[in-house]
């Protein structure tokens, strides 16, 4: 069998060389996804694929690969882009990401919920634009420490935030989940259903993977249980929200807020979201940081040197 992998987007120069270290590759080292054709013959002459979660891997490609293909492994903890099952049924291994970018996502949660709460995106534009004073009803936002945010989806992410937001900034903490989060009751956190969770919550911080079960679980009827001051965070995947009928809801002032790093038909965005104040928006940026991309790439890496080796990887994913 080939040791060949491909990597579908050139990752951190560090990582890059780490990965030259254990075996061949090639990369698309240009600016763009790799293209369809590209993805084709990657899975028709490699040992192992590294995927990014805009890369479509579905059963039609998976159907395609070859036999020397023994791993995709997708850079990223979110494999809603990969049918896991069909690689499966092949034996072809899939991996993720898990652990290693729980912090910047969460914290990427945080920044949003700051951002909104105080209107920093509208306060940079106004001192780059014009001028500001202040005054006592000037610039009005909402209070953060001690109010209650709800969460999501209690999963390694969820989780991580929902401890740093009840030790950090004394909140009170609801969350949704399947099922009862140890670690997060151990900061008095309190399990509810989701229509209480929305009832109750100051802020709302989605964070559950995509699956058909997620799929607009938040709509005009979630949105219209909220709080007329709520604001409403998601830094999972963007089809967990009715984008549409998230924007009307801001338009409307049914939430005073929300604030978003991804979206329902990424990388377009509901053009009426782009027209609102009340809104944050960032560009699919929740591990986006330095340190983060490494681990993430060294995880990678080690997943195919198990593979390679004749082992099961450490971040296996099945469905
Ligand atoms: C990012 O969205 C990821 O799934 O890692
Ligand atoms: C605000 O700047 C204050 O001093 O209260």
């Amino acid at each position: 069998m080939n040791r060949k992998v491909y990597v579908t987007r050139a990752l951190h120069n560090s990582v890059m060389r780490a990965l030259g270290n254990i075996c061949e590759y090639d990369v698309n080292n240009e600016e763009r996804l790799a293209t369809h054709e590209e993805l084709v013959n990657a899975f028709k002459n490699y040992a192992a694929v590294i995927t990014m979660l805009n890369d479509p891997i579905d059963a039609e490609l998976i159907s395609q690969a070859g036999p020397d293909l023994k791993l995709i492994a997708n850079y990223g903890v979110g494999f809603n882009n990969i049918d896991v099952k069909a690689a499966n049924e092949k034996g072809i291994y899939v991996t993720n990401t898990p652990d290693v970018l729980t912090d910047a996502t969460a914290d990427t949660a945080f920044t949003l919920m700051f951002a909104c709460a105080r209107r920093v995106i509208e306060g940079d534009n106004i001192v780059r634009t014009s001028t500001f004073a202040w005054a006592p009803k000037y610039m009005l936002g909402y209070d953060i420490t001690g109010r209650t945010v709800g969460i999501i989806g209690a999963g390694r992410i969820g989780t991580n935030f929902g401890i740093k937001a009840a030790r950090g900034f004394n909140m009170k903490v609801l969350y949704y989940s399947r099922r009862t989060s140890l670690h997060l009751e151990s900061v008095g956190a309190q399990r509810v259903g989701l229509e209480e969770l929305l009832e109750r919550s100051d802020f709302v911080s989605i964070h559950l993977p995509l699956t058909d079960s997620t799929r607009h679980l938040i709509g005009a009827k979630e949105l219209a249980k909220m709080k007329p001051d709520g604001i409403l965070i998601n830094t999972s995947r963007g089809p967990v929200i009715d984008e549409k009928a998230l924007a009307d809801a801001l338009a409307r002032h049914v939430i005073a807020g929300a604030g978003l790093d991804v979206y329902e038909h990424e990388p377009d965005v509901e053009p009426a979201l782009k027209t609102l104040q009340n809104v944050v928006l960032l560009p699919h940026i929740g591990t986006a940081t330095f340190g983060t991309r490494k681990e993430m790439g060294f995880m990678v890496i080690r997943n195919i040197e198990a593979v390679f080796a004749g082992k099961e990887p450490p971040q296996m994913v099945r469905v």
